[in-house]
């Protein structure tokens, strides 16, 4: 196992320039590591690229130039199929709207990934209510998406993207929909199970009570990311 989960180098990314659409350059020769372990939080102004970035960093961006590594191993942007696998295999991600199959319950939603990679049923459906009781959910297994409160809903998306124990999850604005207290005990129970499971991560937002209980804060500056 590499010590470092995700690294860029170089990584230069441009939108537009054909048509009306101007040019624009989010990303010039980006640089970037995460560490296993580490929870980076993404603090920038709406429009300066950290959606971009989850998709380069999640591998979801084949139009960037430069070299992205996960777990040491090189990713050939080129090689779908490649990079397909790699994603599967290493990469959690939550979405601000958690596009969760509405037909499927809970339990049914989060096991997906576990049955995608042919484990089989038994365990996945042991292993999802374990994680379903741990975010508060015991008694929810069953209910479809339509039938939770958006919190919980969030909830399920996020047991989702770490049931197969990505080494790194992704997550763009994962609480952008809901009330403070509501951010609050969603963001406890998503550090808690990333600390859990030795899972790295980088979490973009707006939201000042997630700059708290990373343990980096980052920002896009000048199509880099540094630091504060
Ligand atoms: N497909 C696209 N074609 C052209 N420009 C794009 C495209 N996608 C995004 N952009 C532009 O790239 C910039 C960065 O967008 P991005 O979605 O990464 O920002 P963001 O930091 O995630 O913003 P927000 O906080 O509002 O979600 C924006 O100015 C956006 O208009
Ligand atoms: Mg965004």
């Amino acid at each position: 196992m590499n010590d470092i989960v995700l690294r860029l180098h170089k990584v230069t990314k441009t939108y537009g320039g054909n048509g009306n659409i101007p040019l624009v350059e989010i990303f010039k020769g980006l640089d970037f590591k995460v560490k296993r372990n580490e929870v980076v939080g993404l603090f920038s102004p709406s429009g300066s690229g950290k959606t971009t970035f989850l998709q380069i960093a999640g591998l979801l961006d084949s139009k960037c130039s430069g070299d992205i590594y996960i777990n040491g191993s090189k990713v050939n942007p080129k090689n779908d199929f490649q990079t397909s696998m790699i994603r599967r295999k290493n990469i959690g991600f939550v979405f601000q709207f958690h596009h969760l199959i509405q037909e499927f319950s809970a339990l049914e939603n989060i096991i997906l990934p576990l049955l995608f990679d042919g484990t089989s049923k038994k365990i996945a459906v042991k292993k999802g209510q374990h994680l379903l009781e741990k975010v508060g959910l015991g008694k929810r297994m069953d209910n479809r998406p339509a039938e939770l409160s958006g919190g919980e809903q969030q909830r399920v998306a996020i047991c989702r993207a770490i049931i197969n124990e990505p080494a790194l999850l992704l997550a763009d604005e994962p609480t952008g929909n809901l009330d403070q207290s509501t951010t609050s005990k969603v963001m406890t129970f998503l550090i808690e199970l990333i600390k859990e499971h030795s899972i790295s991560a980088i979490i973009a937002s707006h939201n000042p009570i997630i700059s708290q209980i990373v343990d980096k804060n980052a920002k896009i500056e000048s199509g880099k990311i540094v630091y504060n």
